[in-house]
Parts: structure tokens; C-alpha cells; sequence
């Protein structure tokens, strides 16, 4: 028995070392942890518990039966962060550089499939060359056995991937298809097409950090929905993320304890400009509104006129959508409604209530929105959160114009509970706007026509430049101090917290894609 102890100490070691220490040392010069670094500082300490340690490849082309090594370059198994079950892949570069094959594959549907059978996350640490280019189709196989499975579990259990050097070609399809996507500035990248082919087809020059790292995606494709400076940060963020998530579809996001305490916040009151036309920062109400510290914002430097993210509210999780009048004066567009409608669709899968904050002008016009498809893309939002059943709470703090305010969550759509500020403007479009259309006549006719057309401009605001035209019908429930906002959120999630709703019966729908 010693003998055979012995035997198998020494297989664990040698599954440790992965590609040897001399792979090792060339990842850390790169900046990078290895694999198992990876796992301790995403799980708790001691937590993980390893599946499929002496798997190795069966493929003997090009030299491979000389060239095996235990694990085949992806470390599996199983895990605690914050307590809770978790299931984890990390892909081992330092073993032909991450590349995936049959048995790599295999080893990562197997965590997925313990992972939607019992109910928890699924968090891939990616670092691969791709396809293990000497198992050819066995390889491509594999990649799409575990994107099969990542259809299964979309909306089973949370998905979340983080980027940690390459992914390229077919491979960038798993993080594409799972619900959120960390990449770590400058050591990793993403593409479909690398460099190379791009020069030989369209010629353009680009640099795989430019055509495809953290901020090229967290900017311009929105691919990646949070960058990180480094291994450590990108692992200590998905920690964190998984704090505001239940489980799985079936459970409801942990509540954090709470002491009740004076929810005014007095600084909301001023925080409206005089001029409805002039900026101001919606992420400074998100701050007073939700518990300190607990907002996290995603996708944080793409469409940033719309702004999404995870917070708590007297210590539970909520999702917030809010339109960002400081970036392109909080308008919809085609970027945006994306966002949006992508992060709703995710809190209503794991039954996050959502909070939308409201301040909005319109839609973006213009050919390059209307060509792009904003009509579409626009319904996507309206369709996310007409479908939503979570808890659902609006608070209109100025502009709710013409089809976004339909579409921003209005109670019409289905939302529970819809609050504003006195300084909310609810109408078909801006006052000046509205007067210039429908009294062209008499401003024409008049001697001073831009006396005549503020007179109107005013007669119009007065009528609809308020909540309370929306209020005398019950489209909005209540109109509020903005410094009540707060301790007004607290009690109607509380109040929404059994809420029961059921879409009917169908197979699915078809969101306009
Ligand atoms: C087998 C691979 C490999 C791969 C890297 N290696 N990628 N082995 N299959 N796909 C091996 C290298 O031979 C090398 O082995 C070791 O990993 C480290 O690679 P280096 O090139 O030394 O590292 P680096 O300079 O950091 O470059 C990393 C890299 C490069 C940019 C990823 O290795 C590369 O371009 N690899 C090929 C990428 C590729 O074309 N993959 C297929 C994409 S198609 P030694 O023994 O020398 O250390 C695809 C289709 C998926 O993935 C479709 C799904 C539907």
C-alpha cells in the first residue's frame, strides 16, 4: 500500500507542476498567475476540491503520445466563495498553452453538468491557444459540446467567465454565450479573427490589444462587461458579482442583514438643475439611494448613457437600469437599449427586482440609428421589460418622453410600483418642441413670432412639463420628495417581495434579435 501511495503522490505532483516550472516562470514574467493560483484567490480558502486530476489525452498525432500531461491543461472541480457552491474551470497555458481538446473538453462539460443539476454557479477562468490544433475536429467537437451546455444552463444557473490571455477563433463563443464577461487589461484578448487574417483580408494593420483586449471590448464592442487591472482584481471582482446572485433560477438573491436607520437623503432635493436642459449625474442619486457601498457598476465605459449595475437596497439585491442625462442628455439608442435589455433580461432570470431611474429625452434620431436598426434594437429594451416578472420600480426624477417613456418601464409594461419627482416632465416630447408643432399656425400669424411661440412653449409646459397629468390616472402611483426616494424604494421592494407573476403559456418568445 505504501508503494502505491507513493505512486499516487507522485502523479498529484506531477498534475501540480502542469507544463513544468520553466512554463510557470514564463507566465509569472507575463504578469499572469498559473491556473491553481487562480483557484485560491477565487475560492475560499481550502475550498477547492478538484474533479479529473490524471485525465490526459488519448490523441498520439504529431507526437502527442510523447506529450501528455496529467489534467490535458484545464484544472476542474469544485469550490465555496462566500460559503457558497460554486463550479470552476481554469485552463493551464502552460500545457500547450491552454489549447483545448477532446479531453480538456470533456472534463469542463462534466463540472457544467454537475453545476445545472445542482443548482450552482459556473465561473471558466479562460486562457487558451484554442483548438488543439493537432486533435483537429475532435477539438472543434469539444468546443461545441460545451457551448451546447452553455445554452442549457443560460438562465439555470449564473454563468460568468473571465478572460485571462487569449481567446481567438471559435473559442470566444462559450464567454460569448454565458451572462458576463471580466477580461484583465492588457494580458488578455479577444477575437473571432486575429490580427493576422484581418491584415490579409481587409488590410488593416491592428494589434491583437487593439483589435481585441479589455479595452477595445469594454468600450467600443461591449463584449466585455468589466476589465481588471490585474488577475487578482479580475478574480476579486466575480467574487463580489456572485454576491448579488441567488444560486440559481429557482432561489432568490441572499439578503445581507440590515438595520433600519434615517433613510432621508436631504441632498436629493438639489440635485435637479433649475434648466431642465443642463447635465447632471444620475450615478450621484444611485449613491444616495442605495446602501453605502454596495453599487456595482457593469459595463461601466460602454453606452454610457444608459447606466446598469448591482447594488442593495436595506440589504437586498436589486438591479438598476438609469438613464444618464450626462451623456448624450440620457438618450436612447441603439448601443443602450442592448445594454439594457441584455442586464434586465439577466436580473429576471435570477429574480433580482430592478429599479429603473428615469431621465430620459427620447430616442436618438438620425440615419445612422435608423439604418442600424434602432426600431429593433429599441424593441429589445421594451421587450426585456415587458417579459420581466421580477419586482419592478420606477422613479421618474425629470424627462419621461414620447415612446421611452413607454418603454423605460412604465407601468403600461407591467412595472409594480412608479414613483416621481416633482421636477418630472411627462409628455409626448419637450415643451418647445410640442408648441412649434402643434400651433405653427398661430405662431406664423403672429407679429412677434417668438413671443407667440414661448407663450405657447409655457402653456404647453404647464399642462404636461409635470408628473401630475401621469398621476391623475394612476400611470404614475405617487409623486415624492426626491429625498423620501430612498426609504419610498425600501418599502416597496419590501412590499413586492412575495410577488407572483406568470407570462403565458408558450414554448418561448421571439425577442426581436
Ligand atoms: C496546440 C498550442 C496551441 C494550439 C498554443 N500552443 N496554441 N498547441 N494547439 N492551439 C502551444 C505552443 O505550441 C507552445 O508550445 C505553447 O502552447 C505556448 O505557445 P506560444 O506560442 O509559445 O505562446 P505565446 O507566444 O504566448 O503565443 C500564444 C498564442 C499562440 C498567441 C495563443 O500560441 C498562437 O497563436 N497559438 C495558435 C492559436 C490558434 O490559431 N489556435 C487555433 C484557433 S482556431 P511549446 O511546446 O512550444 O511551449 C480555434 C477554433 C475553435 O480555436 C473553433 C471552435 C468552434
Amino acid at each position: 500500500m505504501q508503494e502505491k501511495l507513493a505512486n499516487l503522490e507522485q502523479k498529484k505532483q506531477e498534475a501540480l507542476l502542469g507544463g513544468g516550472a520553466k512554463r510557470i516562470e514564463s507566465q509569472h514574467k507575463k504578469g499572469k498567475l498559473t491556473a491553481r493560483e487562480r483557484l485560491e484567490v477565487l475560492l475560499d480558502s481550502n475550498s477547492f476540491e478538484e474533479i479529473g486530476m490524471l485525465v490526459t489525452h488519448r490523441s498520439t498525432n504529431f507526437g502527442l503520445e510523447n506529450e501528455k500531461y496529467l489534467g490535458d491543461g484545464v484544472v476542474t472541480g469544485y469550490g465555496k466563495i462566500n460559503g457558497r457552491l460554486v463550479y470552476v474551470f481554469s485552463q493551464d497555458f502552460t500545457v500547450m498553452g491552454g489549447s483545448l481538446a477532446e479531453a480538456h473538453a470533456q472534463k469542463i462539460c462534466k463540472i457544467m453538468d454537475l453545476s445545472m443539476k445542482n443548482g450552482a454557479p459556473l465561473i471558466g477562468l479562460n486562457d487558451s491557444g484554442g483548438a488543439r490544433i493537432q486533435e483537429g475536429v475532435v477539438s472543434l467537437g469539444g468546443y461545441a459540446d460545451i457551448f451546447y451546455k452553455n445554452v442549457q444552463a443560460s438562465g439555470v444557473v449564473p454563468q460568468l467567465s473571465a478572460i485571462m490571455g487569449p481567446c481567438a477563433g471559435g473559442a470566444v463563443y462559450s464567454p460569448a454565450l454565458t451572462d458576463f464577461i471580466v477580461m484583465v487589461e492588457n494580458t488578455s484578448y479577444m477575437f473571432v479573427t486575429g490580427p493576422n487574417v484581418v491584415k490579409t483580408v481587409t488590410h488593416e494593420e491592428v494589434s491583437s490589444e487593439d483589435l481585441g483586449g479589455a479595452s477595445a471590448h469594454s468600450t467600443k464592442s461591449g463584449v466585455t462587461h468589466l476589465t481588471a487591472e490585474n488577475d487578482v482584481a479580475a478574480l476579486k471582482v466575480i467574487r463580489q458579482m456572485l454576491s448579488y446572485m441567488p444560486q440559481n433560477c429557482e432561489e432568490t438573491p441572499a439578503r445581507l442583514p440590515y438595520e433600519a436607520g434615517n433613510e432621508r437623503r436631504e441632498g436629493l432635493n438639489g440635485i435637479i438643475p433649475a434648466n431642465p436642459n443642463q447635465p447632471y449625474d444620475i450615478k450621484e442619486v444611485i449613491s444616495a439611494v442605495v446602501d453605502e457601498e454596495s453599487w456595482l457598476e457593469v459595463h461601466k465605459d460602454y453606452a454610457e448613457n444608459i447606466v446598469v449595475g448591482f447594488a442593495r437596497l436595506a440589504g437586498r439585491s436589486i438591479g438598476i437600469v438609469a438613464n444618464q442625462p450626462a451623456f448624450l442628455a440620457g438618450v436612447l439608442d441603439i448601443k443602450s437599449s442592448n445594454k439594457a435589455a441584455r442586464f434586465v433580461r439577466f436580473c429576471d432570470a435570477f429574480n433580482i427586482p430592478l429599479l429603473v431611474l428615469e431621465d430620459v429625452p427620447g430616442f436618438l434620431p438620425g440615419t445612422d440609428q435608423e439604418w442600424n436598426g434602432i426600431i429593433s434594437n429599441g424593441a429589445k429594451l421594451l421587450y426585456a421589460f415587458s417579459e420581466a416578472t421580477v419586482p419592478r420600480v420606477t422613479v421618474i426624477t425629470r424627462k419621461a418622453y414620447g415612446g421611452a417613456y413607454d418603454v423605460m418601464n412604465s407601468k403600461h409594461i407591467g412595472a409594480d410600483m412608479n414613483f416621481a419627482w416633482p421636477s418630472a416632465e411627462i409628455a409626448v416630447m419637450g415643451a418647445k418642441g410640442a408648441a412649434e408643432i402643434i400651433f405653427k399656425k398661430e405662431i406664423a400669424e403672429a407679429a412677434d413670432k417668438d413671443v407667440k411661440w414661448k407663450e405657447k412653449e409655457a402653456e404647453y409646459a404647464t399642462l404636461f412639463a409635470n408628473p401630475y397629468s401621469a398621476a391623475e390616472r394612476g400611470y404614475v402611483d405617487e409623486v415624492i420628495e426626491p429625498a423620501v426616494t430612498r426609504e419610498k424604494l425600501i418599502r416597496a421592494f419590501e412590499m413586492l417581495e412575495n410577488k407572483v407573476e406568470k407570462m403565458p403559456r408558450k414554448k418561448h418568445g421571439n425577442i426581436p434579435l
